[in-house]
């Protein structure tokens, strides 16, 4: 019978064996659980990603009792925006991640990117952010969107906001005034009070250094405070601007506001503004027909009313979502067959094998979603 040989060396592990065991135990244990790349950069550095992009919070500035600018420096994915962009912004509360979209506030050539948010009483994520947003906290954000953009050439502008609506303003004038371009502006900016108004003292100052900006605020509430104008008035427009008709009018604001100066630009005769409105909520409509949620199997009865994300919802499911208002995408989902509304134009049409929004669109007739 053969003896059995066993060397002292052939028991001891080379370094270069315990170095591949090592790594081995390393790879093994990241092929066998089920993390993407990005959790094991984030191991590393919490703003790694291998195309997330992120954002450390590096400032919380509080504007007003309800109003919150927050600092935000991206990771390198961040591709730079254009001023008057909107970002969807996503943070955890209580463990779940919410996202909405938010107006960037700051000038296109900043290092920060800096969001100016309105809390408002059901806001998940604007209370999230005025009640316990901190330096350090991590976000996560979309890349910028949106069409509403400071308008190329050196005509003159008519800007009117209300409220946090002067956030993509103040992005427009920040970028302007830090590329030395003293364009002519008249800003028209509508508060409730005086301690609601945003950036008073910055408009101040640019509009002693910017001969042809003239920051009008107009407090609607308080008697003493701002312009004292009131609400917005094609009569009152016409008497602090009076060369407005000559002007490109931007908009952005409350729905109230948005519509008195749509109706307004109708009135005078002149193009309809540049606008952009948030506060679009679709019409909740009864529906019609099943709609099959095939990858859950579960189906809800379309007349139930809502869009077919609220009906994925009241069906138990934990759907995408950013805005629910039709801007961000981040609902899109994939539509074997079935017949959609869409809720903020009330077309009505077939779908087949495509990407939908499916917090603006509402069944129609029988839908089968991939969720
Ligand atoms: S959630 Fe933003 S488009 Fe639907």
């Amino acid at each position: 019978m053969p003896a059995i040989s066993t060397s002292a060396a052939a028991l001891t592990p080379s370094w270069a064996q315990r170095m591949w065991r090592a790594t081995d135990n390393v790879l093994t244990r990241a092929l066998a659980t089920p993390l993407a790349v990005d959790d094991y950069l984030q191991w590393f550095n919490p703003l790694w990603s291998s195309r997330t992009i992120r954002a450390e919070v590096v400032a919380v500035q509080r504007e007003t009792p309800s109003v919150t600018t927050i600092s935000l420096r991206p990771n390198a994915h961040w591709p730079g925006h254009r001023a008057g962009q909107h970002v969807l912004l996503t943070v955890q509360c209580d463990g779940v991640r919410h996202s909405r979209c938010f107006t960037i506030a700051s000038g296109e050539q900043e290092p920060l990117l800096r969001l100016t948010i309105k809390a408002h009483e059901q806001g998940l994520v604007s209370r999230e952010v005025l009640e316990r947003m901190r330096d350090g906290d991590l976000v996560e954000l979309s890349a910028p969107q949106g069409e509403f953009l400071l308008p190329e050439g050196d005509g003159p502008l008519l800007m009117i906001c209300g409220g946090s609506g002067i956030t993509p303003m103040l992005s427009m004038l920040r970028t302007l005034a830090a590329a030395g371009q003293q364009r002519d502006v008249v800003l028209v900016h509508y508060y409730s009070t005086a301690a609601e108004a945003l950036a008073v003292e910055e408009l101040a100052v640019l509009a002693a250094q910017w001969p042809q900006l003239r920051s009008l605020g107009c407090c609607t509430r308080e008697a003493g405070q701002g312009l004292n104008g009131g609400r917005f008035s094609l009569a009152q427009l016409q008497a602090l601007v009076p060369d407005a008709a000559a002007r490109q009018w931007l908009l952005c604001g409350p729905a109230g506001l948005m519509d008195a100066v749509q109706q307004a630009s109708v009135e005078a005769g002149v193009a309809p503004p540049l606008s952009e409105r948030f506060e679009l909520s679709p019409p909740t409509v009864v529906g019609e027909g099943e709609v099959h949620f095939a990858r859950s199997a579960v189906s809800a009865d379309g007349e139930q009313g809502g869009s077919l994300l609220e009906l994925a919802e009241q069906a138990g499911l934990t759907p995408r979502y950013g805005c629910r208002m039709g801007i961000c995408q981040a609902c899109k989902c994939h539509v074997d067959s079935g017949l959609v509304r869409d809720l903020r134009t009330g077309e009505v049409r077939e779908v087949r094998n495509e990407s939908v929004q499916i917090c603006v669109h509402a069944p129609a007739g029988p839908v089968q979603v991939q969720l």
